[in-house]
């Protein structure tokens, strides 16, 4: 039984067979050992809304199927974001709460969103492409031969180019930011980890909020179009934004590319690995990229899990979560809901009204929605471009993390287009 490759599903007597009670989806040790896709089927079948006790004494409810899912993300006068929005703040409160975008119930969210939406579209997108196209250039260049291609590791750096074309950040930066964001994402990853998970988290926080409060700083009454001179400028509620605020902003903004467009990247590629008919039906006709990174972005729910706590009693599927509990969405989960995706354990392509909440729902959804496509459609244009076989080439290893849905090792074996091995330039179609 697999669901790594584009298969997967299990048998009634195989998800009655899993010991629920004994789950733990708060461990980034369970999700670095296994994928938990089975676990989320027994949930959704037995258990919709899943109570779990940490031996601290915390606790929270764990929602798995889709439209549970869209319910709590979806409703804010339900579901607060405001008591944090990640399963490793649980119990903590979030110190950003009314500051940071993600971390704001409407009315007030709107306000802060909506001048910033300009420069996440438009003319703003157009010029982050060609920082984009420049970055996956230097990514498929690491496919230079036929041999072993480790995705996840070169993929990784990827996101920091469209993130750096909004916010105008010099590319010696670069690699720093990426491993600040890298360790803030999964601080308990041992890639990622400096000592323990709440060091390690401490420290990519106090380097990213140092560098932004610099960055606001050296550019305050400067001429520019970035977002961070937005932030800096923009009213909310008719007063400017604290320094303070502005910071958070970027680093939200920073986290939420760097987190999880390249491993949705490395998702799809292992997905393609696994099944050379695909791989070859998307090489012969590249008018399925779009559907491909649609697929992609379902399989892979790169952003595992969010955290909403409930504002008064609420009844969902399977019980009632009382006013003031945690409730943490699976998105992994509701994007493989079989009452909504037909062959959902499958990779489908292409899939046929792909209502995937990769990018989730409601006030929220993700405000990098279309820079993370942008990335995903002109790095797949490249790859088929280039490349005629891909197949899997050692077992990969996988993040642990409760939050991030990804790999640290994915080696893939390549075999180059004819036309690539002899030099003359791909066929990468503009957007
Ligand atoms: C494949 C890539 C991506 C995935 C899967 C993803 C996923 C998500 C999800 C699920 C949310 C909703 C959070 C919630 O409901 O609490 C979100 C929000 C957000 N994302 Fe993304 N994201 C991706 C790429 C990006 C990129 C490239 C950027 C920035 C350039 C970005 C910036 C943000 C921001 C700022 C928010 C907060 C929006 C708000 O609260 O109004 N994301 N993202």
């Amino acid at each position: 039984m697999r669901s790594d490759g584009p298969t997967g599903g299990w048998s009634a007597a195989d998800l009655d067979a899993v010991d629920l009670d004994a789950v733990d989806l708060f461990d980034a040790r369970f999700h670095a050992a296994d994928d938990p896709h089975r676990v989320w089927a027994a949930m959704r079948r037995r258990a919709p809304l899943h109570r779990q006790e940490l031996p601290d004494g915390r606790g929270f409810w764990s929602v798995t199927r889709y439209q549970d899912a869209c319910r709590v993300l979806g409703n804010h006068r339900e579901f607060t974001s405001e008591r944090g929005s990640l399963l490793q703040q649980l119990g903590k409160g979030d110190a950003a709460a009314g500051k940071m975008l993600v971390a704001t119930d409407p009315p007030r969210h709107g306000e802060l969103r909506r001048p910033l939406r300009a420069l996440f579209s438009g003319a703003s997108l157009v010029a982050a492409e060609q920082r984009v196209r420049a970055a996956v250039d230097t990514l498929v260049r690491s496919v230079a031969e036929d041999g072993v291609w480790d995705v996840a590791e070169q993929a990784a750096r990827l996101p920091m180019a469209a993130a750096a074309a909004l916010m105008d950040l010099p590319e010696e930066d670069w690699p720093d930011l990426a491993r600040w964001t890298d360790m803030a994402a999964a601080p308990e990853d041992p890639a990622c980890r400096v000592g323990s998970s709440g060091a390690t988290l401490a420290i990519a926080h106090h380097e990213l909020f140092e560098y932004f409060a610099r960055e606001a700083r050296s550019r305050a009454g400067t001429e520019g179009e970035d977002l961070i001179r937005r932030l800096a400028t923009m009213c909310v509620e008719g007063a400017a934004l604290s320094r303070d605020e502005v910071v958070v902003n970027c680093y939200s903004v920073l986290l939420g590319a760097n987190a999880t467009t390249a491993h949705t990247a490395a998702g799809t590629v292992l997905a393609l690995a696994h099944d050379p008919h695909m791989y070859r039906a998307v090489r012969e006709n590249p008018d399925l990229v779009p559907a491909l990174v649609e697929e992609g972005l379902r399989w892979t729910s790169a952003a595992r899990s969010f955290l909403r706590h409930a504002v008064a009693d609420v009844e969902l599927s399977g019980g009632r979560v009382p006013a003031g509990d945690a409730v943490a969405v699976w998105v992994g989960s509701a994007n493989r809901d079989e009452t909504v995706f037909a062959e959902a354990e499958r990779f489908v392509l292409p899939r046929a009204d792909n209502r995937h909440i990769a990018f989730g729902y409601g006030p929220h959804y993700c405000l990098g929605a279309a820079v993370a496509r942008m990335t995903l459609r002109i790095l797949f244009e490249q790859i088929v471009a280039l490349v005629e076989e891909l197949e899997p080439a050692g077992p990969p290893r996988r993040l642990a993390s409760n939050f991030v849905a990804g790999y640290t090792r994915l080696p893939v074996r390549t075999r180059l287009r004819a036309r690539a091995r002899s030099g003359m330039p791909t066929q990468a179609r503009p957007l």
